[in-house]
Protein backbone atom coordinates (compact mmCIF):
# COMPACT_ATOMS: atom_id res chain seq x y z
CA UNK A 1 0.00 0.00 0.00
CA UNK A 2 1.17 3.23 -1.13
CA UNK A 3 2.19 6.12 2.09
CA UNK A 4 0.28 8.80 1.83
CA UNK A 5 1.85 10.22 4.58
CA UNK A 6 3.19 13.44 3.15
CA UNK A 7 2.28 16.73 4.04
CA UNK A 8 0.21 18.90 1.38
CA UNK A 9 3.21 21.61 1.43
CA UNK A 10 4.86 22.32 4.58
CA UNK A 11 5.62 20.10 8.30
CA UNK A 12 2.73 21.26 9.74
CA UNK A 13 0.80 18.46 11.59
CA UNK A 14 -2.44 20.22 10.33
CA UNK A 15 -1.56 19.31 6.87
CA UNK A 16 0.14 15.99 7.65
CA UNK A 17 -3.50 14.91 8.81
CA UNK A 18 -5.34 15.66 5.98
CA UNK A 19 -3.27 13.00 3.90
CA UNK A 20 -3.06 10.15 6.24
CA UNK A 21 -5.68 7.95 6.85
CA UNK A 22 -5.56 5.25 4.42
CA UNK A 23 -2.34 3.67 4.45
CA UNK A 24 -2.31 1.34 7.95
CA UNK A 25 -0.63 3.99 9.74
CA UNK A 26 -2.30 5.92 12.49
CA UNK A 27 -4.30 9.15 11.40
CA UNK A 28 -6.06 12.06 12.68
CA UNK A 29 -9.32 10.51 12.72
CA UNK A 30 -8.09 7.75 14.92
CA UNK A 31 -7.36 4.88 12.15
CA UNK A 32 -5.24 2.09 13.77
CA UNK A 33 -3.22 -0.59 11.54
CA UNK A 34 -4.98 -3.25 14.04
CA UNK A 35 -8.57 -1.84 12.96
CA UNK A 36 -7.93 -2.22 9.32
CA UNK A 37 -8.91 -5.11 7.35
CA UNK A 38 -7.54 -6.16 4.33
CA UNK A 39 -10.47 -5.72 2.10
CA UNK A 40 -10.59 -2.57 0.47
CA UNK A 41 -13.57 -0.50 0.55
CA UNK A 42 -16.34 -1.47 -2.14
CA UNK A 43 -17.55 1.61 -3.34
CA UNK A 44 -20.71 1.61 -5.74
CA UNK A 45 -21.09 4.49 -8.00
CA UNK A 46 -24.70 5.98 -9.11
CA UNK A 47 -24.26 8.29 -12.02
CA UNK A 48 -21.31 7.23 -14.02
CA UNK A 49 -20.99 10.59 -16.22
CA UNK A 50 -18.20 13.19 -16.51
CA UNK A 51 -17.53 13.35 -12.62
CA UNK A 52 -18.60 9.66 -11.88
CA UNK A 53 -15.67 8.81 -14.26
CA UNK A 54 -13.31 11.40 -12.37
CA UNK A 55 -14.23 9.74 -9.15
CA UNK A 56 -13.36 6.15 -10.76
CA UNK A 57 -10.08 7.47 -11.83
CA UNK A 58 -9.38 8.60 -8.24
CA UNK A 59 -10.38 5.79 -6.74
CA UNK A 60 -8.25 3.54 -8.92
CA UNK A 61 -4.99 5.19 -7.02
CA UNK A 62 -6.28 4.58 -4.13
CA UNK A 63 -5.28 1.11 -2.48
CA UNK A 64 -7.60 0.91 0.11
CA UNK A 65 -10.63 1.38 -2.56
CA UNK A 66 -12.07 -0.77 -4.92
CA UNK A 67 -15.38 -0.07 -7.15
CA UNK A 68 -17.46 -2.97 -7.74
CA UNK A 69 -20.29 -1.90 -9.29
CA UNK A 70 -22.15 0.77 -11.46
CA UNK A 71 -25.41 2.15 -12.24
CA UNK A 72 -26.75 5.04 -14.67
CA UNK A 73 -29.79 4.73 -16.87
CA UNK A 74 -27.50 5.44 -20.18
CA UNK A 75 -25.10 2.56 -21.72
CA UNK A 76 -22.75 4.60 -22.83
CA UNK A 77 -21.82 6.11 -19.39
CA UNK A 78 -21.56 2.94 -18.28
CA UNK A 79 -19.31 1.75 -20.61
CA UNK A 80 -17.07 5.40 -19.65
CA UNK A 81 -17.37 4.71 -15.93
CA UNK A 82 -16.25 0.35 -16.59
CA UNK A 83 -13.24 2.23 -18.46
CA UNK A 84 -12.29 4.99 -15.66
CA UNK A 85 -12.40 1.73 -13.27
CA UNK A 86 -9.64 0.30 -15.04
CA UNK A 87 -11.34 -3.70 -14.66
CA UNK A 88 -13.94 -5.53 -15.21
CA UNK A 89 -17.43 -4.13 -12.50
CA UNK A 90 -20.75 -5.15 -12.59
CA UNK A 91 -23.36 -2.49 -14.24
CA UNK A 92 -26.69 -1.44 -13.82
CA UNK A 93 -29.39 0.46 -15.58
CA UNK A 94 -31.53 0.90 -12.12
CA UNK A 95 -29.52 1.88 -9.04
CA UNK A 96 -31.80 0.09 -6.89
CA UNK A 97 -30.48 -3.11 -8.30
CA UNK A 98 -26.97 -1.47 -7.68
CA UNK A 99 -28.55 -1.07 -4.03
CA UNK A 100 -29.76 -4.69 -3.22
CA UNK A 101 -25.92 -5.89 -3.33
CA UNK A 102 -24.91 -7.15 -0.24
CA UNK A 103 -20.91 -6.66 -1.14
CA UNK A 104 -20.83 -2.34 -0.91
CA UNK A 105 -19.69 -0.37 2.15
CA UNK A 106 -20.02 3.13 0.31
CA UNK A 107 -22.33 4.78 -2.60
CA UNK A 108 -21.21 7.62 -4.03
CA UNK A 109 -24.00 9.57 -5.89
CA UNK A 110 -22.46 11.77 -9.16
CA UNK A 111 -25.99 11.74 -11.25
CA UNK A 112 -27.75 15.13 -12.05
CA UNK A 113 -28.68 17.78 -9.73
CA UNK A 114 -31.93 16.97 -8.96
CA UNK A 115 -31.71 13.03 -8.82
CA UNK A 116 -29.92 13.70 -5.86
CA UNK A 117 -32.78 13.85 -3.10
CA UNK A 118 -34.58 10.88 -4.45
CA UNK A 119 -31.66 8.63 -4.63
CA UNK A 120 -30.22 9.62 -1.05
CA UNK A 121 -33.76 8.69 0.08
CA UNK A 122 -33.21 4.99 -1.17
CA UNK A 123 -29.89 5.12 -0.13
CA UNK A 124 -30.94 6.08 3.12
CA UNK A 125 -32.67 2.80 3.07
CA UNK A 126 -29.68 1.00 3.51
CA UNK A 127 -26.96 0.73 6.06
CA UNK A 128 -23.94 2.41 3.57
CA UNK A 129 -21.91 5.38 3.95
CA UNK A 130 -22.26 8.09 1.11
CA UNK A 131 -20.79 10.39 -0.85
CA UNK A 132 -23.05 12.85 -2.37
CA UNK A 133 -21.68 15.21 -5.14
CA UNK A 134 -22.67 19.02 -4.34
CA UNK A 135 -25.04 20.80 -4.51
CA UNK A 136 -26.36 18.04 -2.34
CA UNK A 137 -29.70 18.83 -3.46
CA UNK A 138 -31.31 21.41 -5.75
CA UNK A 139 -33.31 23.38 -2.79
CA UNK A 140 -33.11 24.18 0.61
CA UNK A 141 -36.19 22.12 1.13
CA UNK A 142 -35.01 19.06 -0.13
CA UNK A 143 -31.65 19.41 1.40
CA UNK A 144 -33.55 19.90 5.15
CA UNK A 145 -34.91 16.60 4.65
CA UNK A 146 -32.15 15.17 3.64
CA UNK A 147 -30.13 16.81 6.74
CA UNK A 148 -32.45 15.41 8.89
CA UNK A 149 -32.96 11.67 7.71
CA UNK A 150 -28.87 11.96 7.52
CA UNK A 151 -28.79 12.84 10.98
CA UNK A 152 -30.98 10.15 11.80
CA UNK A 153 -28.84 7.27 10.90
CA UNK A 154 -25.25 6.17 11.72
CA UNK A 155 -24.02 5.56 8.55
CA UNK A 156 -21.18 7.96 7.33
CA UNK A 157 -22.98 11.06 5.27
CA UNK A 158 -20.62 13.20 3.20
CA UNK A 159 -21.04 16.20 0.95
CA UNK A 160 -18.61 16.56 -2.28
CA UNK A 161 -17.78 20.25 -1.94
CA UNK A 162 -13.91 19.07 -2.42
CA UNK A 163 -12.28 22.75 -2.55
CA UNK A 164 -11.45 22.68 0.88
CA UNK A 165 -8.76 19.87 -0.17
CA UNK A 166 -7.44 21.87 -3.09
CA UNK A 167 -3.51 22.46 -1.63
CA UNK A 168 -3.44 26.46 -2.39
CA UNK A 169 -6.85 26.77 -0.63
CA UNK A 170 -5.97 24.21 2.43
CA UNK A 171 -3.04 26.24 3.28
CA UNK A 172 -4.74 29.05 3.18
CA UNK A 173 -7.00 27.82 5.61
CA UNK A 174 -4.17 26.44 7.75
CA UNK A 175 -2.50 30.22 7.99
CA UNK A 176 -5.92 31.78 9.19
CA UNK A 177 -6.47 29.52 11.68
CA UNK A 178 -2.80 30.11 12.93
CA UNK A 179 -4.42 33.58 13.51
CA UNK A 180 -1.86 35.73 11.73
CA UNK A 181 -4.65 37.42 9.89
CA UNK A 182 -6.22 38.90 13.59
CA UNK A 183 -9.60 39.28 12.95
CA UNK A 184 -10.83 38.19 9.70
CA UNK A 185 -13.29 41.23 8.20
CA UNK A 186 -13.42 40.05 4.32
CA UNK A 187 -13.33 37.00 2.68
CA UNK A 188 -14.07 37.37 -1.17
CA UNK A 189 -13.69 35.03 -3.92
CA UNK A 190 -13.39 35.47 -7.35
CA UNK A 191 -14.09 32.52 -10.35
CA UNK A 192 -13.58 33.72 -13.75
CA UNK A 193 -13.68 30.55 -16.50
CA UNK A 194 -15.00 28.67 -18.97
CA UNK A 195 -19.18 28.60 -19.81
CA UNK A 196 -20.49 24.97 -18.64
CA UNK A 197 -19.52 22.13 -20.34
CA UNK A 198 -22.35 19.49 -22.07
CA UNK A 199 -23.50 17.44 -19.92
CA UNK A 200 -25.13 13.91 -20.44
CA UNK A 201 -29.17 14.98 -21.91
CA UNK A 202 -27.88 18.32 -21.41
CA UNK A 203 -29.39 19.10 -17.66
CA UNK A 204 -27.47 21.75 -17.18
CA UNK A 205 -29.14 23.87 -19.47
CA UNK A 206 -32.20 24.53 -17.01
CA UNK A 207 -32.43 25.87 -13.32
CA UNK A 208 -34.99 23.54 -12.46
CA UNK A 209 -32.31 20.75 -12.85
CA UNK A 210 -29.44 22.70 -11.50
CA UNK A 211 -30.99 24.62 -8.58
CA UNK A 212 -29.21 27.47 -10.66
CA UNK A 213 -25.78 28.78 -11.27
CA UNK A 214 -25.31 30.24 -7.87
CA UNK A 215 -26.18 26.59 -6.28
CA UNK A 216 -24.74 24.54 -8.77
CA UNK A 217 -21.41 26.03 -9.42
CA UNK A 218 -20.65 28.74 -6.39
CA UNK A 219 -21.76 26.06 -3.20
CA UNK A 220 -18.26 25.79 -3.39
CA UNK A 221 -17.31 29.33 -2.87
CA UNK A 222 -20.38 30.11 -0.40
CA UNK A 223 -18.98 26.55 1.50
CA UNK A 224 -15.45 28.20 1.66
CA UNK A 225 -16.68 31.42 2.34
CA UNK A 226 -18.39 29.89 5.51
CA UNK A 227 -15.13 28.11 6.51
CA UNK A 228 -12.92 30.81 5.99
CA UNK A 229 -15.29 33.25 7.96
CA UNK A 230 -15.76 30.96 10.57
CA UNK A 231 -19.77 32.12 10.92
CA UNK A 232 -22.87 31.43 9.38
CA UNK A 233 -24.44 33.74 6.71
CA UNK A 234 -27.01 36.37 7.59
CA UNK A 235 -28.11 37.73 4.63
CA UNK A 236 -27.33 37.84 1.25
CA UNK A 237 -27.94 40.56 -1.63
CA UNK A 238 -27.13 39.58 -5.36
CA UNK A 239 -27.25 41.31 -8.98
CA UNK A 240 -26.48 38.87 -11.93
CA UNK A 241 -28.10 37.83 -15.17
CA UNK A 242 -27.85 35.61 -18.57
CA UNK A 243 -26.10 37.98 -20.59
CA UNK A 244 -23.87 35.71 -23.16
CA UNK A 245 -23.79 31.81 -23.16
CA UNK A 246 -25.99 29.27 -24.24
CA UNK A 247 -27.94 32.25 -25.74
CA UNK A 248 -28.27 30.38 -29.42
CA UNK A 249 -28.73 27.17 -27.91
CA UNK A 250 -32.24 25.35 -27.82
CA UNK A 251 -33.75 21.75 -26.32
CA UNK A 252 -37.10 21.60 -27.02
CA UNK A 253 -38.07 24.82 -28.15
CA UNK A 254 -36.30 25.89 -24.85
CA UNK A 255 -33.93 28.43 -24.39
CA UNK A 256 -31.32 27.51 -21.35
CA UNK A 257 -31.91 30.08 -18.69
CA UNK A 258 -28.34 29.49 -17.05
CA UNK A 259 -27.19 32.58 -15.09
CA UNK A 260 -23.51 33.54 -16.17
CA UNK A 261 -22.64 36.37 -14.72
CA UNK A 262 -23.20 37.12 -10.67
CA UNK A 263 -21.81 39.66 -7.76
CA UNK A 264 -23.08 38.21 -4.61
CA UNK A 265 -22.46 40.38 -1.38
CA UNK A 266 -22.94 38.09 2.35
CA UNK A 267 -23.12 39.31 5.43
CA UNK A 268 -22.20 36.84 8.33
CA UNK A 269 -23.26 36.29 11.73
CA UNK A 270 -20.08 37.46 13.12
CA UNK A 271 -19.68 40.90 11.08
CA UNK A 272 -17.51 39.15 8.51
CA UNK A 273 -18.50 40.61 4.78
CA UNK A 274 -17.96 37.84 2.38
CA UNK A 275 -18.02 39.05 -1.47
CA UNK A 276 -18.44 36.52 -4.37
CA UNK A 277 -17.63 37.59 -8.38
CA UNK A 278 -18.73 35.14 -11.05
CA UNK A 279 -18.07 34.89 -14.56
CA UNK A 280 -18.45 31.88 -17.16
CA UNK A 281 -17.56 33.56 -20.44
CA UNK A 282 -13.96 34.68 -18.63
CA UNK A 283 -11.80 31.41 -19.94
CA UNK A 284 -8.62 34.01 -21.32
CA UNK A 285 -7.40 35.23 -17.77
CA UNK A 286 -4.74 33.49 -15.62
CA UNK A 287 -6.82 31.69 -12.68
CA UNK A 288 -10.04 30.84 -12.58
CA UNK A 289 -10.62 31.47 -8.73
CA UNK A 290 -8.64 33.83 -6.62
CA UNK A 291 -9.24 34.19 -2.97
CA UNK A 292 -8.68 36.64 -0.61
CA UNK A 293 -9.37 37.10 3.38
CA UNK A 294 -8.68 40.31 5.26
CA UNK A 295 -8.13 40.46 8.53
CA UNK A 296 -7.77 43.54 11.02
CA UNK A 297 -3.44 42.24 10.93
CA UNK A 298 -2.92 40.83 7.82
CA UNK A 299 -4.16 39.50 3.91
CA UNK A 300 -4.15 36.33 2.58
CA UNK A 301 -4.68 35.21 -0.79
CA UNK A 302 -4.34 32.56 -2.81
CA UNK A 303 -5.63 31.48 -6.78
CA UNK A 304 -6.81 28.01 -8.08
CA UNK A 305 -4.37 26.85 -9.71
CA UNK A 306 -1.31 28.22 -8.22
CA UNK A 307 1.25 26.82 -5.60
CA UNK A 308 1.61 29.46 -3.37
CA UNK A 309 0.12 31.55 -0.45
CA UNK A 310 0.65 35.38 -0.03
CA UNK A 311 0.29 36.57 3.81
CA UNK A 312 1.27 40.77 3.67
CA UNK A 313 1.19 41.96 7.34
CA UNK A 314 0.78 45.11 7.26
CA UNK A 315 3.77 46.27 8.51
CA UNK A 316 5.00 47.22 5.03
CA UNK A 317 7.26 44.52 5.18
CA UNK A 318 5.60 43.25 1.89
CA UNK A 319 3.79 39.71 0.93
CA UNK A 320 5.89 36.72 2.54
CA UNK A 321 5.25 33.51 -0.27
CA UNK A 322 4.06 30.08 1.75
CA UNK A 323 4.61 27.11 -0.42
CA UNK A 324 1.17 25.16 -1.24
CA UNK A 325 2.19 22.42 -3.45
CA UNK A 326 0.47 19.46 -4.23
CA UNK A 327 1.72 16.52 -2.13
CA UNK A 328 3.64 13.91 -4.72
CA UNK A 329 1.54 11.58 -2.85
CA UNK A 330 -1.54 12.80 -4.18
CA UNK A 331 -1.02 10.58 -7.54
CA UNK A 332 -4.08 11.45 -9.39
CA UNK A 333 -4.34 15.36 -9.68
CA UNK A 334 -7.35 14.73 -12.02
CA UNK A 335 -9.76 18.14 -12.41
CA UNK A 336 -9.66 19.40 -9.17
CA UNK A 337 -5.85 19.75 -8.24
CA UNK A 338 -5.85 16.63 -6.24
CA UNK A 339 -8.79 17.63 -4.07
CA UNK A 340 -10.94 14.85 -5.31
CA UNK A 341 -8.25 11.94 -4.31
CA UNK A 342 -7.82 13.69 -1.02
CA UNK A 343 -11.59 13.80 0.04
CA UNK A 344 -11.52 9.94 -0.73
CA UNK A 345 -8.70 9.15 1.47
CA UNK A 346 -10.35 11.02 4.31
CA UNK A 347 -13.70 9.98 3.55
CA UNK A 348 -12.58 6.35 3.98
CA UNK A 349 -10.42 7.24 7.15
CA UNK A 350 -13.47 8.38 8.58
CA UNK A 351 -15.68 5.65 7.25
CA UNK A 352 -13.03 3.16 8.79
CA UNK A 353 -12.54 5.08 12.34
CA UNK A 354 -16.25 6.07 12.27
CA UNK A 355 -15.51 9.82 12.87
CA UNK A 356 -17.93 11.84 11.90
CA UNK A 357 -18.20 13.29 8.19
CA UNK A 358 -15.24 16.30 7.73
CA UNK A 359 -18.02 18.03 4.72
CA UNK A 360 -21.24 17.66 6.87
CA UNK A 361 -24.90 17.48 5.36
CA UNK A 362 -24.97 21.19 7.36
CA UNK A 363 -22.23 22.25 5.38
CA UNK A 364 -24.31 21.28 2.12
CA UNK A 365 -27.69 22.74 3.45
CA UNK A 366 -25.69 26.28 4.02
CA UNK A 367 -23.88 25.85 0.72
CA UNK A 368 -27.53 25.20 -1.15
CA UNK A 369 -29.11 28.03 0.88
CA UNK A 370 -26.33 30.98 0.36
CA UNK A 371 -27.08 30.46 -3.28
CA UNK A 372 -30.87 30.04 -3.09
CA UNK A 373 -30.71 33.09 -1.38
CA UNK A 374 -28.81 34.77 -3.88
CA UNK A 375 -30.84 33.62 -6.55
CA UNK A 376 -34.01 35.03 -4.64
CA UNK A 377 -32.23 38.54 -4.36
CA UNK A 378 -31.56 38.68 -8.28
CA UNK A 379 -35.32 37.66 -8.92
CA UNK A 380 -36.54 39.90 -6.39
CA UNK A 381 -34.27 42.81 -6.20
CA UNK A 382 -33.51 43.08 -2.81
CA UNK A 383 -31.71 41.90 0.57
CA UNK A 384 -32.38 37.88 1.20
CA UNK A 385 -32.22 36.97 5.06
CA UNK A 386 -31.56 33.35 5.77
CA UNK A 387 -33.88 33.65 8.25
CA UNK A 388 -36.39 33.37 5.33
CA UNK A 389 -35.54 29.41 4.96
CA UNK A 390 -36.27 28.77 8.69
CA UNK A 391 -33.22 26.38 8.56
CA UNK A 392 -32.66 23.73 11.25
CA UNK A 393 -29.18 24.96 11.83
N1 LIG B 1 -17.41 18.44 -7.21
C1 LIG B 1 -17.19 18.99 -8.38
O1 LIG B 1 -16.29 19.78 -8.54
C2 LIG B 1 -18.08 18.60 -9.53
C3 LIG B 1 -17.68 18.82 -10.85
C4 LIG B 1 -18.54 18.43 -11.87
C5 LIG B 1 -19.78 17.89 -11.57
N2 LIG B 1 -20.14 17.73 -10.27
C6 LIG B 1 -21.44 17.17 -9.92
O2 LIG B 1 -21.47 15.79 -10.29
C7 LIG B 1 -22.80 15.43 -10.67
C8 LIG B 1 -22.75 14.82 -12.06
O3 LIG B 1 -22.28 15.79 -12.96
P1 LIG B 1 -21.56 15.36 -14.31
O4 LIG B 1 -20.78 16.53 -14.73
O5 LIG B 1 -20.86 14.06 -14.15
O6 LIG B 1 -22.81 15.18 -15.29
P2 LIG B 1 -22.94 14.17 -16.54
O7 LIG B 1 -24.12 14.60 -17.30
O8 LIG B 1 -21.62 14.11 -17.24
O9 LIG B 1 -23.17 12.76 -15.85
C9 LIG B 1 -24.34 12.48 -15.12
C10 LIG B 1 -24.66 11.01 -15.31
O10 LIG B 1 -25.71 10.65 -14.43
C11 LIG B 1 -26.58 9.76 -15.15
N3 LIG B 1 -27.89 9.72 -14.52
C12 LIG B 1 -29.00 10.47 -14.77
N4 LIG B 1 -30.01 10.10 -13.96
C13 LIG B 1 -29.54 9.08 -13.18
C14 LIG B 1 -30.10 8.26 -12.17
N5 LIG B 1 -31.35 8.44 -11.75
N6 LIG B 1 -29.32 7.31 -11.63
C15 LIG B 1 -28.06 7.13 -12.02
N7 LIG B 1 -27.46 7.88 -12.98
C16 LIG B 1 -28.19 8.85 -13.54
C17 LIG B 1 -26.57 10.31 -16.56
O11 LIG B 1 -27.00 9.33 -17.49
C18 LIG B 1 -25.10 10.65 -16.73
O12 LIG B 1 -24.36 9.57 -17.21
C19 LIG B 1 -23.64 16.69 -10.56
O13 LIG B 1 -24.28 16.73 -9.31
C20 LIG B 1 -22.61 17.80 -10.65
O14 LIG B 1 -23.03 19.00 -10.02
C21 LIG B 1 -19.32 18.05 -9.27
Amino acid sequence: MQSLDLPLSSDSPERDSLVQGCDGGPSAAGCHAAEMTTTPVRYGIIGTGMMGGEHALNLAEIPDADVVALADPVESSLAWGTACVGHPVATYLDHRDLLARDDLDAVLIASPNFTHSSLLADVFETDLAVMVEKPMCTTVDECVEVRRRALDRDALTWVGLEYRFMPTVSVLLDELATGVCGTTRMVSISEHRFPFLVKVGNWNRFNVNTGGTLVEKCCHFFDLMRLAANANPTRVYASGGHDVNHLDEVYDGRVPDILDNAFVVVDFDNGVRGALELSMFAEGGRYEQQITVVGDRAKLETTVPGDEVFIGVRDGSGPVSVSARMSPAVTYAGFHHGSSFLEHVRFIACLRSGAPAEVTVDDGLWSVAMGAAAHRSIDEGRVVHLAEYDLPV
